[in-house]
């Protein structure tokens, strides 16, 4: 929804995050990019979805923002601009480890793929919670105690589980306790790496909700990394489509699932069961693929 505030502002504002060009390659083989030539914006308030297949390059690009690309990998090309409030625009690619470093949890924040794994299994989850609070806000005493209450209260967490380790919560609250982590100090960018696949689809739908809500809540811009269209029907305002470390299409959340353009973002709509179950769930035609094409037309030739 549009507020008359939004109305008033200028229509060409500064995206929050813009990466620009940015191309991604093993160290060993710098000429096979696994990200290539990747360019989008997030604006405040905003949530754009990647979506794309297994191995298309997703999580290196949403890892790219927050500096995390392991040693094997390295950037071989472009900017990702980050608004901050305070610090103005920032290319996060040639910041220091240490400017990074206080950006991460406290202005850009990340829910990783694997949330199960990402929790320290002898902390407690309220100490969790708290390390970057302390850190980044430097709260302590009875002001953190009640910051973790708040948090654990706003993802649906009873306060009182602040003492418990993460194997005495269920997989939902485990994954909102990730949450809760992630938006402790109010990021203006969350990162969210398919936060909910791991989870069934009563949780996911609340974890959804959860995440839209404090998106508008505190104006967040927010990275939403998934491959399931059904999700991004719910909760995105414009969506990337990523096959094999390329951007293919993108555009608003309409634009995309009511006028895909591409062959790719077709086949893969197409491949999208319907609620009424006439559309049976089929694999992803490749068909357009250029390969695909030459080999089909050389079979059409020899028969
Ligand atoms: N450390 C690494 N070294 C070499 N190649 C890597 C490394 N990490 C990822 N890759 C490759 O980069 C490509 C993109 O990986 P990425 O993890 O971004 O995919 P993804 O779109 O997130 O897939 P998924 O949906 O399965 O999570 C894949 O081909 C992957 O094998
Ligand atoms: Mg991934």
């Amino acid at each position: 929804m549009t507020t008359d505030l939004q109305m008033d502002q200028p229509d060409k504002v500064t995206p929050l995050l813009q990466l620009s060009h940015v191309s991604i390659s093993a160290k060993k083989m710098p000429s096979r990019l696994l990200v290539n030539d990747v360019s989008f914006t997030i604006d405040s308030g905003k949530t754009t979805c990647v979506v794309g297949e297994s191995g298309s390059g997703k999580s290196l690009t949403a890892l790219s923002v927050m500096g995390l690309l392991s040693k094997q990998l390295q950037l071989n090309s472009g900017k990702v601009l980050f608004n901050d409030a305070n610090l103005g625009v920032q290319d996060l690619t040639v910041l220091s480890e240490a400017s990074l470093q206080k950006l991460r949890g406290a202005k850009i924040a990340m829910i990783f793929q694997e949330p199960m794994t990402s929790l320290n299994p002898v902390l407690t989850v309220g100490y969790q919670i708290g390390e970057s609070l302390t850190t980044h806000l430097g709260l302590k005493g009875s002001a953190l105690k009640t910051r973790i209450a708040n948090l654990l209260e706003m993802v649906g967490i009873p306060p009182g589980r602040a003492n418990s380790y993460p194997d005495e919560l269920s997989g939902g609250q485990r994954q909102r306790v990730m949450i809760a982590m992630s938006i402790a100090c109010e990021p203006s960018l969350l990162i969210a790496d398919e936060p909910t696949t791991a989870l069934d689809v009563t949780v996911q739908a609340q974890i959804l909700k959860l995440l839209d809500d404090l998106k508008t809540r505190m104006n967040m811009g927010m990275l939403f990394i998934t491959h399931d269209f059904g999700v991004v029907a719910d909760i995105a305002d414009h969506v990337v489509v990523m096959f094999r470390g390329e951007i293919v299409e993108s555009g608003t959340k309409a634009q995309v699932l009511s006028n895909p353009r591409h062959p790719y973002t077709q086949a893969l709509l197409a491949c999208v069961p319907d609620a009424e179950g006439k559309k049976a769930l089929k694999p992803i035609d490749y068909a357009w693929l250029p390969e695909n094409k030459a080999r089909q037309q050389k079979l059409e030739v020899t028969v």
